[in-house]
C-alpha cells in the first residue's frame, strides 16, 4: 500500500552513552538564549552551555501530576519576553511534553492559550526550535507529534507537526537511575505504542518496521530479561511508529483513568491493556507474562466508585480520541467499542 502522507521523523538524532554535551551540534547558529525545562531532578550538568549562551532553567515536577494547560500557559507568559531561541526538554514524557507545548505557545501567547491547540492539526504558526533529551524511556515523546495536556476537563494532545522536536539526544546512560517500577510502566507505554501501531488500520510499511523494533527491544528487556537492551532506542522507535500511524484503544481508554483518578500515563495504560485481550490477543498475553516475570502487580478496585457522572465523563473522554479509535476499529468504532463495553472494562479495573 502506498502511504499518502510524508513519513515524519525528528530531523536530527544523536545517540550513544554519555553524549549530552554533543547537544551543541544541534543548536542553530543564531542561538543566544536557551530555556531548559527539566524534571524534578536535573541529573545533567549543563554548565558547558553557560559560557556561550544565556541560559534559563525551569523545573516541572512531573512526579506531582501530569501537565496542565495552565502550567504551559504560565511558562509561556513568563518566557515570552526573554526572546528564547531554543527550548530544551529534559526528563520523562510529561516534562518533554511541557517543553514542546511551551515552544508552540510562546510565539502566540498574546492571543491564545495552550488549550486552544488541543486536538489535531490546529497549529498554523512556527514554534520555537526545540531539543529533547529523554531521561526515562518509553513515552516516545522525544519522537512524537503530540504534547499531551490536561485542561481539567479533557486530557488531549497538541497533535501537530509543530509539536515535534527539531533534534534529540538518545543517551541510554541517563535512564539508569530511574526507579524500576516507573521504568517498567514507561517501557510498557512503548510496548503498547508498538502494538497499537502494528495492529491498527493506519499502519504502513515504514512505521511497521519501527513498531516491530519497539516491540522487539521492549520484549528483550522485560521478557527475555536482557538488562542491556536499549529501551531509549525502543522508546524512539515506538514513538516514530505512532507519529506515522496512531495509537489505539488502550490510549483512548487510559486518558479517562488519568483524568478521573490521577493515574500516570504508563500505569494507566498497563491497567487498561491487561483487559484488552479481545482486541490485542497475543500481545496482552505477552504483556501479562512480562508483569509476572518482573514481579509487577497492578492495583485493583481503582474504579470501585463508578457513579453515573463518572461513567458519562469516562465515555466522553474515550470518544474524544477519534483518530486512535478509527485506527483501531474503523469508522464504526462506536458499534464495536460501545458505551456498555467501555463501562465493562473500567469496572474490571
Ligand atoms: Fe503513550
Amino acid at each position: 500500500m502506498n502511504y499518502k502522507k510524508p513519513f515524519y521523523q525528528v530531523p536530527s538524532v544523536i545517540y550513544g552513552n554519555n553524549i549530552v554535551e554533543r547537544l551543541i551540534e544541534l543548536l542553530p547558529q543564531h542561538t543566544k538564549s536557551i530555556l531548559i525545562i527539566y524534571d524534578k531532578v536535573l541529573n545533567i550538568n549543563f554548565e558547558f552551555l553557560f559560557k556561550d549562551y544565556e541560559v534559563n532553567i525551569e523545573s516541572f515536577d512531573a512526579t506531582k501530576n501530569e501537565p496542565y494547560t495552565t502550567d504551559v500557559d504560565k511558562l509561556a507568559l513568563k518566557y515570552e519576553k526573554y526572546k528564547i531561541d531554543v527550548i530544551i526538554g529534559v526528563g520523562g514524557g510529561s516534562t518533554m511534553d511541557v517543553a514542546k507545548a511551551v515552544s508552540v505557545l510562546i510565539p502566540v501567547i498574546d492571543n491564545y492559550l495552550s488549550e486552544d491547540f488541543q486536538g489535531w492539526d490546529l497549529v498554523n504558526h512556527d514554534p520555537i526550535y526545540k531539543i529533547g533529551i529523554p531521561t526515562i524511556a518509553g513515552s516516545g515523546s522525544e519522537a512524537s507529534r503530540t504534547a499531551v495536556l490536561n485542561n481539567g476537563e479533557k486530557k488531549q494532545g497538541i497533535n501537530s507537526y509543530a509539536s515535534m522536536f527539531n533534534g534529540i539526544i538518545l543517551d541510554n546512560s541517563l535512564t539508569k537511575t530511574v526507579n524500576s517500577e516507573v521504568a517498567f510502566y514507561s517501557a510498557m507505554d512503548c510496548y503498547i505504542h508498538s502494538v497499537e501501531s502494528l495492529e491498527g488500520n493506519f499502519i504502513n510499511a515504514l512505521s511497521k518496521e519501527y513498531a516491530l523494533l519497539g516491540l522487539k527491544i521492549s520484549e528483550s528487556r522485560y521478557y527475555k530479561m536482557e538488562k542491556d537492551a536499549n529501551m531509549t532506542l525502543a522508546s524512539y522507535f515506538g514513538g516514530v511508529s505512532i507519529v506515522n500511524s496512531e495509537v489505539g484503544i488502550c490510549h483512548a481508554l487510559s486518558y479517562g483513568l488519568s483524568i478521573e483518578y490521577g493515574i500516570r500515563h504508563g500505569l494507566a495504560n498497563c491497567l487498561i491493556f491487561s483487559h484488552l485481550e479481545e482486541f490485542y490477543g497475543k500481545h496482552v498475553v505477552r504483556f501479562k507474562e512480562m508483569l509476572k516475570l518482573n514481579k509487577i502487580s497492578l492495583s485493583q478496585n481503582i474504579c470501585f466508585d463508578l457513579n453515573n457522572d463518572r461513567i458519562k465523563r469516562l465515555i466522553k473522554t474515550t470518544y474524544l480520541m477519534i483518530n486512535p479509535l478509527i485506527n483501531a476499529l474503523g469508522e464504526n468504532y462506536k458499534s464495536i467499542l460501545t458505551p456498555e463495553k467501555i463501562v465493562d472494562i473500567y469496572k474490571k479495573i
